[in-house]
């Protein structure tokens, strides 16, 4: 079959690894793509929100599957847009559709869904413009630190955790009246701060059947010790040394099982990848946020870990019949090391030459904001490259990506070096 993937990342650099290695895949191509995706498929200069140019792509090379990589296609409704088309309702689309896409773009409209479905997460309230006042009481009914969430999507920034509570208050007037994050803080979502070690949880659906990927556990701060800004993501480990049987099945029981029974009776139709942000609070999982799609870099250690087909896994998803799939996960541990530019996740110089990414051979390199130019890699966006490897334990594997790291170089490079230090 031809198999389109919408994304440029990591993320999807891994899925066109994984897909390209399938007997079922005859023709891929990514848009846009990045250096790697360009060495196994075919990358083509269309965004992913173009949805007309992806429509005239679809046609012309006949795709028969897309993969969506990142949030915003689906939750401006990428797979509504092919269902209501009749050139295009016979193309398999993975991700959800729009109404079940709002888990993640609306904060809300995913705390509504929880407390409707008695799902653990923190408490909350939302506020909006009009009454800002009630949100300050409402903070002041709260202990520090105090965590505000903007509804609607804002690249992963949308998050303020604030110690202080005239600042809180700023903030949250800075939200909503002053609009921060845009019309993405026109609502604002306040929570109970939940201490705890966060990891994150990947169902596959088919709007019927679920199965559990592996876990993994992502580092999101810029700095070691889990120090500085946010960012996308700096390095993943899979499996997560503290997620026993015990409490996978309290995940599964307490969570999975009723998010998916949520979703049909709610009506709110999901053939895709659900990603379940959860946080360990005592020896109970709570949920922080959904994601309704991979997460990156957690791909870059989930999917190598997957040894079945995963073409035939997406067609059982788009065929409802993933209750016919026996997931099979390789026994070693998988780790990423994200290289990143200097300054991320601020500002940063694009453009460096990449030298070395051919010398890897004990680890993979999944490219991510990396493009071609002539014939050198460069790099083009914040995170870079992920290199990723597999070992008996984690601590070996994290060490042979440190030790391909040394292989490679650009200008300004920088990355963590204390990926798993908390395990
Ligand atoms: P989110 O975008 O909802 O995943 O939030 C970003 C990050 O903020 C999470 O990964 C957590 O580290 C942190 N966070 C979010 N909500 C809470 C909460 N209620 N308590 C503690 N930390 C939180
Ligand atoms: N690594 C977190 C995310 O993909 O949202």
């Amino acid at each position: 079959m031809t198999i389109l993937i919408l994304g440029s990342g990591g993320r999807e650099h891994t899925f066109a690894w994984k897909i390209s290695q399938s007997p079922l895949c005859k023709n891929l191509y990514v848009a846009p793509g990045n250096s790697g995706t360009a060495e196994i498929a075919t990358n083509v200069d269309i965004g992913v929100t173009d949805f007309q140019s992806i429509k005239a792509l679809v046609l012309e090379k006949e795709v028969n599957m897309v993969v969506v990589g990142p949030e915003d296609p689906l939750v401006q409704g990428i797979h509504d847009f092919f269902l209501q088309d009749e050139a295009l309702k016979h193309v398999a689309v993975i991700g959800p559709e729009k109404a079940a896409a709002e888990l993640e773009g609306s904060k809300e409209f995913a705390k509504e869904f929880l407390y409707r479905h008695n799902i653990p997460t923190a408490a909350y309230q939302s506020f909006n413009a009009s009454n800002v006042e009630e949100g300050y009481a409402f903070l002041e009914t709260l202990n520090p630190p105090y965590v505000l969430k903007a509804d609607g999507l804002a690249a992963g920034k949308g998050v303020l955790i604030l110690n202080d509570l005239d600042e809180a208050k700023a903030e949250l007037k800075s939200m909503l009246v002053d609009a921060k994050f845009g019309a993405a803080s026109n609502k604002v979502v306040i929570e109970e701060f939940l201490d705890g070690i966060e990891l994150s949880c990947f169902v596959l659906s088919d709007g019927k059947n679920y199965k559990i990927l592996p876990t993994a556990k992502d580092y999101k701060r810029i700095g070691e010790g889990d120090t500085g800004l946010n960012t996308g993501g700096m390095g993943a480990i899979s499996p997560v040394p503290f997620a026993t049987e015990e409490f996978l099945n309290k995940i599964e029981e307490r969570i999975v099982k009723p998010t998916i029974s949520g979703l049909q009776k709610d009506n709110l139709p999901y053939k895709g990848f659900v990603f379940i942000g959860i946080i360990k609070v005592g020896d109970d999982p709570k949920v922080i946020e959904y994601n309704v799609r991979m997460g990156d870099p957690e791909t870059e250690v989930v999917l190598p870990r997957l040894k079945n087909d995963l073409v035939e896994i997406f067609q059982a998803i788009a065929n409802q019949t993933l209750d016919q799939i026996e997931i099979e996960i390789d026994e070693r541990a998988a780790t990423t090391v994200m290289l990143v530019s200097g300054g991320y996740p601020e500002a940063y110089e694009k453009g460096k030459e990449i030298t070395g990414v051919k010398n890897i051979t004990e680890s993979l390199a999944f490219h991510a904001g990396a493009k071609l130019d002539g014939d050198k890699i460069v790099t083009s966006g914040g995170r870079v490259m992920a290199i990723t490897s597999y070992g008996n334990t984690y601590q070996e594997a994290i060490k042979k990506s440190y030790q391909s790291i040394e292989k490679l170089h650009f200008d300004k490079m920088n990355y963590r070096k204390d990926i798993g230090f908390d395990l």
